[in-house]
């Protein structure tokens, strides 16, 4: 998978591709780059954004900067570009990721990520540019960077080589293997420690009781989060 991050900070996503889960994707031939608008913007001194018309605190990412950096990277149109390929705004009214959105993402080959910065974007560029906005949760960042970085995160997960184990992938948390149910808790060694002891079934070497133990714990835990008012 190709992805494009457009992003005033491409420094933060230097660390992000250094670790090790994500690195390990990229070393199986998938790309992580950023686009920096501040390097394709038409205006003096840098400039990329500007204040909002009828007023109001903080600054908007410009549509025209937007669009040469957009241009430079692909050489086309970019309001043909979304037909080609997502191109995902990041502002926290849009589409709330999950793990099936997740998984619709991770089928794509190429993606583009757009952070906005400060307030945002000037809505035409979300209307004419963006094929989707995504938000990680309602509740407001400062930009659209983190939110792409759990996008990535979430998405090249998913990909062949990124976990050691394959089967971690498969099984884990909302999974189709575990009909969209949590995950059911793991232990480890000690045994026992402060007298809280792991649950017999898992010491005692019947996988296929295990295996049942395991599906129940998962079941039971969507129920709870299905619940109102619970958890
Ligand atoms: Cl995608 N962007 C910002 N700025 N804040 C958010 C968000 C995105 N998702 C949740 N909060």
């Amino acid at each position: 998978m190709n992805i494009d991050v457009f992003t005033l900070f491409p420094e933060w996503f230097a660390w992000f591709a250094s670790q090790r889960h994500v690195a390990n994707v990229l070393a199986g031939g998938s790309r992580l780059e950023c686009v920096n608008p501040r390097e394709h913007t038409p205006l003096s001194g840098g400039q990329v954004d500007d204040t909002p018309f009828g007023g109001g605190a903080g600054m908007v990412l410009r549509v025209d900067v937007l669009e040469c950096a957009l241009r430079a990277r692909y050489g086309v149109d970019p309001v043909e570009l979304r037909e080609r390929r997502r191109v995902i705004a990041l502002a926290p009214g849009g589409r709330v990721l999950d793990e099936s959105l997740v998984e619709e993402l991770a089928g794509e080959s190429e993606l583009t990520l757009l952070c906005g910065r400060y307030e945002g974007f000037d809505e035409r560029i979300i209307e004419h540019f963006a094929s989707d906005v995504v938000s990680i949760g309602r509740y407001v960042l400062s930009g659209g960077e983190l939110a792409a970085m759990v996008v990535c995160d979430a998405v090249l997960r998913k990909l062949p080589g990124a976990l050691g184990d394959e089967r971690s992938a498969a099984e884990e948390s909302f999974s189709v293997a575990l009909d969209g149910n949590p995950e059911y808790p793991h232990y480890t060694r000690p045994a026992e420690h402060r007298g809280w002891r792991v649950p017999d079934v898992l010491l005692s070497g019947h996988h296929a009781q295990i295996e049942r133990w395991r599906r129940e714990q998962s079941r039971d835990r969507g129920e709870r989060l299905r619940a109102p008012g619970q958890l």
